[in-house]
């Protein structure tokens, strides 16, 4: 079964508590944290998830899965460290060098915090093949990194195919989470190709209810 780690990126501020409160009574799995530095994409949306995840803490146990799209990685997994999420996730492109992809698993590993990396649509996953076997999860980005509501990139499900037969052939238990443009009409392809976390943002926040929605989503 697919869970569901709920973007909250389009979330309005004032209505924030509400809405998160909703989510976990719809059952989602994972809150998911859109770190943006207005750096590797253009939107900056540090100060709106630092605030998001401040009140997360307050208010549910339910796991953070914070997924940085910022060139500083290092700063901004020191900085989301302390909200003591479940994994934290870096963009590959934004790593210099293979030295560096080493460097920033052991960062998030050495705070007991699980380890992924994201690659946008036009990075191969053969990329990423030497990682695997250290990282929980690798984010396939099935829309262009740096806002919601945008269309799903048929072409990103050839790549995660290839991803999860090479999974399967090497043995290894790393999760394959996909995000980007999935809602009801899209979540069967996305089963289909083998995901077990899907990333939803509009998909359930522009629904009516959301209890439905998710349920749905999940089956
Ligand atoms: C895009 C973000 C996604 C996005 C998902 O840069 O990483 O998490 O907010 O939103 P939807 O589901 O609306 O495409
Ligand atoms: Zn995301």
């Amino acid at each position: 079964m697919v869970e569901i780690s709920a973007s909250i990126l389009g979330a309005k501020e004032e209505e924030s508590a509400k809405i998160f409160y909703n989510l976990e009574v719809a059952k989602i799995d994972y809150f998911h944290i859109d770190v943006m530095d207005g750096k590797f994409v253009e939107n900056n949306t540090v100060e709106k998830m630092n605030k998001f995840s401040n009140i997360l803490k307050q208010i549910t146990t339910l796991p953070l899965d914070v997924h940085l799209m910022v060139e500083d990685i290092e700063t901004y997994v020191k900085l989301y460290s302390t909200f003591e999420p479940n994994i934290i996730t870096f963009h590959f492109e934004a790593c210099k060098d293979k030295q560096e992809v080493f460097k920033m698993i052991d960062l998030v590993k050495s705070s007991n915090i699980k380890v992924g990396i994201a690659i946008s649509p036009k990075t191969e996953v053969r990329e990423i093949y030497e990682f695997l076997p250290y990282i929980n999860t690798i984010l396939v980005m099935t829309v262009e990194p740096g806002k919601g509501g945008q269309p799903l990139i048929p072409e990103t499900l050839r790549k995660i195919k290839i991803l999860k037969e090479y999974l399967t052939q090497n043995n290894l238990d790393t999760y394959i989470e996909a995000d980007g443009g999935i809602n009801l009409e899209t979540i069967e392809d996305i089963k289909d190709v083998g995901v077990d976390i899907a990333v939803v943002g509009n998909g359930i926040l522009k629904t009516d209810n959301y209890k439905e929605t998710v349920k749905k989503l999940k089956i």
